[in-house]
């Protein structure tokens, strides 16, 4: 029967791929995403066919591996980020994409990022194994479609440059990285390296928490000997600030489905309405808004550090961003969320917010959410713009809201579609890692909205992403 679905959905996708006579990129090929292969890979009827395809055959590698060694796999692949992070901060794709297409000797790579040959051997083995590089010839290795996504676009001198710095010790298992590596980059190497870093440091610390029942400190407090919360900790790091912030735009970048999402219609929003940005970051999300909704002013409000040492200059150092600030469409403002609204925010027609409610427990959103409550008009909006988590079973009748991503789940398959899903929860376990937060399912967005007295309206999903809109209006 898995095989059967495999078989049935790469004939699909087989058959788009002949009418639309554009092949199906390999993992022989490099990633460019523009490519008109890479574009294959999102039409609608393809990524629905490569959700099934990928659900069947993880489990079928779940039916057929030794239930042992499938067990073993598990526990050990903590190791993978590790790996990941070697490579990742010895610049290794960028070495490979100025060397040899057919490959480059690990010995000519190692001497070039300054570490030992015996371990990035090991390291790029490791991810060879999972499909991320490949070993051309033994010890002599290439990029791939996986691992050429690692690649900048900048010399690899420059990656090693602004790299962390090594001249400097490690205190606390806090590392020396440089935000300017950051900068200018689409926020995937961002989002990765700070994943196999600070989230990788932090999670072997959710067990202790969670079989303490003590939540007093988060797991990342517990993992770097903190007692400062983590948005104090970053202001004090500003490079890690910076990382965190540039990674929120690699979250969206390694989902470039979420570009068929038709989301909100802003619209519906009248010329001259307010939409406020709360815990907004850089306010990269703020600019894509601007840009498709000109008839709407925008404030953009995060903590007071985090605006005068992100938000401002990013805004300021960007032409077409400043001149929104200087014609006063888009405005920024320190305000903490816990707090009430200004009594001057004026009209305000829609609240929104993006990646905040997941960095929180139940308990803080909620008092986050009666905030905005108190400062809304009857009328107004509330946008959470996060994941929403499915179940591992069919989702209640009582649960599905206009707009949502409900696929037609044939059995044996799990209704979430197993590892194909896999990314929805990892990120979860990440949350709870950095913030004590979580995602949530949708009937958790309804219990914990309507503590604060919003209720949803509608649910706008895309196939093959669980980041979604989720709007609602008071009660
Ligand atoms: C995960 S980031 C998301 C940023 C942005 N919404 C985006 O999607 O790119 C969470 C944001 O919440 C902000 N934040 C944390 N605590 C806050 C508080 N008490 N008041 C306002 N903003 C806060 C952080 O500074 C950070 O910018």
């Amino acid at each position: 029967m898995l095989a059967e679905i495999i078989s049935q959905n790469v004939t699909v996708i087989q058959s788009i791929s002949d009418q639309l006579k554009t092949p199906h990129p390999t993992l022989d090929d490099t990633y460019d995403s523009g490519s008109k292969a890479e574009q294959l890979t999102l039409h609608p009827e393809v990524l629905s066919s490569a959700f099934l395809a990928i659900s069947a055959a993880s489990q079928l590698i779940a039916t057929l591996k030794l239930p042992g060694l499938s067990l073993l796999d598990r526990a050990n692949c903590f190791h993978i980020p590790s790996a990941f992070r070697i490579c990742l901060e010895s610049a290794v794709a960028e070495i490979l994409r100025e060397g040899d297409p057919d490959g480059v000797d690990v010995a000519e790579i190692a001497s070039k990022s300054g570490i030992d040959a015996g371990p990035l051997e090991r390291a790029l083995r490791l991810l060879a194994t999972h499909y991320i590089f490949k070993e051309t010839r033994p010890n002599v290795f290439a990029n791939n479609r996986l691992s050429s996504m690692l690649d900048s676009g900048r010399s690899s001198a420059t990656v090693l440059a602004l790299g962390q710095r090594r001249d400097k010790p490690i205190v606390n298992g806090i590392t020396n990285i440089q935000g300017e590596k950051y900068v200018g980059t689409d926020g995937i190497t961002a989002l990765l390296e700070q994943n196999a870093d600070e989230v990788y440091k932090a999670s072997a610390y959710i067990p202790d928490t969670v079989l303490s029942n003590d939540w007093s400190k988060t797991p990342f407090q517990r993992a770097f000997n903190l007692e400062k919360s983590i948005w104090d900790f970053y202001e004090e790091y500003p490079a890690h600030l910076q990382r965190i912030q540039i990674a929120m735009e690699g979250f969206v970048g390694v989902r470039p489905q979420l570009k068929l999402l038709k989301g909100f219609d802003w619209a519906q929003l009248r010329a001259g309405s307010l939409l406020v940005d709360v815990g907004g970051g850089n306010g990269s999300e703020s600019y894509e808004i601007a840009k498709k909704a000109p008839h709407l002013k925008i404030i953009i409000e995060d903590r007071e550090e985090t605006v005068k040492q992100v938000t401002g200059p990013t805004w300021q150092a960007h032409a077409e961003k400043k001149s929104l600030l200087d014609s006063g469409r888009v405005s920024l403002l320190g305000q903490d969320f816990f707090d009430a609204q200004p009594d001057d925010l004026g009209k305000v027609a829609m609240f929104f917010m993006r990646f905040i409610t997941h960095d929180w427990p139940t308990s803080d959103c909620v008092r986050i959410l009666r905030r905005l409550h108190a400062a809304a008009a009857p009328d107004t909006l509330l946008l959470i713009n996060d994941q929403v988590v499915p179940y591992a079973c069919p989702t209640p009748p009582s649960l599905i809201y206009p707009g949502s991503w409900t696929p037609d789940v044939p059995s044996p398959l799990l209704a979430n579609l197993g590892e194909a899903s896999a990314e929805v929860y990892f990120i979860d376990f990440a949350m709870t890692a950095l913030f004590n937060g979580q995602e949530r399912t949708l009937g958790e967005f309804k219990e914990m909205a309507e503590q604060a007295g919003w209720k949803i309206e509608k649910v706008y999903q895309t196939v093959g992403s669980r980041i979604s809109q989720v709007v609602c209006s008071k009660i």
